[in-house]
């Protein structure tokens, strides 16, 4: 067999989504080294479509670190979204407009994940020549708890490596294998449906995002650029997506979407239409010695809050002022933080996003009797969201985001 190639850095990093290129580049900005380990290709994260609003105190970051300048220029600012819904079950529907910048003063930015990874990429890859290993295999991290953690992989060329830290960030999503080493206590929530998500060549028709709560089931109306929509719409949990044609998803969502005034412009799909699973999932502690998880590999909301991406941001923010506490003072305390100063934003979205969810969807599918209990339940919660000041400036303070560190 041949030897282990050995290299070292400050921090390996394992993940190229959102946390682990945003950590990346704020401890190059800091003047500390650290080498991404990816498993897929460049071409496929690039391509990955998922959520696309980024809240205010992420957009603040983006820019502070220097990779906004596309977001700038091609990023579409909302300053409000709609709730959709009917008086009485079975009536019209109308639209309430939660005016964010008229209640906390910000608003949100519509922009794909994938560019936000695309403008990392090209911000480290390209511009900085800074290193990331894609198509990477078999990565092991060993010796966490003393303060010489390494990571073992096998290259894209096939050659076996040992890469020496001091530092392991386990930012690699929901399936990876960093939170298995660090051994958490997992609370998690299912939800009895799934979003089926379609992109479609088709001009948005009104340039903000419609949560709609209907009858049949919640539906999404989002955008991603002048010219292209996105849309969801809730489906029973084991949907395969293949199973629903395109005349279907179509004419569901133009039930589901209805209302007074409101065009829905059907158009090209530009991909496989998919179904996410929905649940919550919290991991805790996020840190085991040296090894911090963070992003989807320590937590998971549903998609209805929009806050996947943010939190994965937020994590890794709190994470780079600990590394550099570290390296300027020797100090460790921001390391024992980590995880309580985490786990509070965490909890956070975690509430927002099953409260989004609970107050949209359609729970009852499943039983016969239905249930109007709950049913009318959140049709309260959405008249008072609508009607309330207070009820509404707390969604939109929640929605934009509540500052870094506010929580
Ligand atoms: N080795 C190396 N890389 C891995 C491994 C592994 N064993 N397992 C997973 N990965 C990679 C994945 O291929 C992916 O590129 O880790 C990356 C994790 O990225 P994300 O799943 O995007 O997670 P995160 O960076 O935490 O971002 C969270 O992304 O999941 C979406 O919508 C979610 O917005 C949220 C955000
Ligand atoms: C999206 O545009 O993909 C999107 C927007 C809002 C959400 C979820 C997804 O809550």
């Amino acid at each position: 067999m041949t030897a282990r190639q050995e290299s070292r850095t400050q921090v390996g990093i394992v993940g190229a989504g959102p946390a682990g290129l945003v950590l990346a580049t704020l401890l190059a900005r800091a003047g500390i080294d650290s080498v991404v380990l990816e498993a897929r290709s460049r071409a496929y994260v690039q391509a990955r479509v998922r959520a696309g609003v980024l809240e205010a105190p992420t957009v603040d970051l983006l820019r502070e670190a220097g990779v906004a300048g596309r977001l700038d220029r091609e990023g579409m600012p909302h300053t409000g979204i709609s709730l959709r819904f009917a008086e009485t079950p079975g009536g019209p529907a109308e639209d309430h407009r939660i005016d964010f910048a008229d209640l906390v003063g910000r608003g949100i930015t519509v922009y794909g994940q994938q560019e936000v990874v695309k403008d990392l990429l090209a911000d480290r890859i390209d511009d900085a020549g800074l290193p990331v290993e894609f198509e990477v295999s078999g990565v092991e991290i060993h010796d966490v708890t003393t303060d010489a953690p390494s990571i073992t992989y096998t290259a894209a060329d096939g050659t076996a490596h040992r890469l020496r830290c001091d530092v392991v960030a386990g930012c690699d999503g929901f399936h990876g294998t960093a939170r298995s080493v660090v051994a958490p206590e997992i609370v998690e929530r299912v939800y009895p449906f799934g979003w089926l998500g379609v992109l479609a060549q088709a001009a948005p028709t009104t340039d903000e995002l419609v949560y709609s709560h209907h009858d049949n089931g919640f539906a999404l109306y989002s955008m991603r650029s002048p010219e292209v929509t996105r849309l969801y719409l809730q489906v029973p949990p084991d949907t395969e997506a293949g199973s629903w044609s395109e005349a279907r998803i179509w004419d569901e969502l133009q039930t589901r979407l209805a209302c007074d005034g409101f065009t829905l412009n059907e158009g090209e799909l530009l991909e496989k239409p998919s179904v996410t699973g929905m649940r919550s999932m919290v991991a805790s502690p996020m840190r085991h010695g040296r090894l911090f998880l963070a992003g989807d590999a320590a937590h998971i909301v549903p998609p209805t809050g929009a806050k996947g991406m943010n939190l994965a941001i937020a994590d890794v923010r709190v994470l780079a002022e600990a590394v550099e506490r570290f390296y300027r003072d020797g100090d460790e305390r921001g390391f024992d933080d980590y995880s309580a100063t985490c786990l509070r934003r965490v909890w956070r979205a975690e509430h927002f996003s099953w409260f989004m969810t609970s107050m949209l969807h359609r729970f009852d599918s499943s039983t016969e009797a239905g249930d109007p209990f709950g049913v009318g339940l959140q049709r309260s919660q959405l008249r008072y969201t609508v009607t309330s000041r207070a009820a509404a400036t707390s969604l939109a303070e929640n929605y934009v985001g509540l500052p870094h560190g506010a929580v």
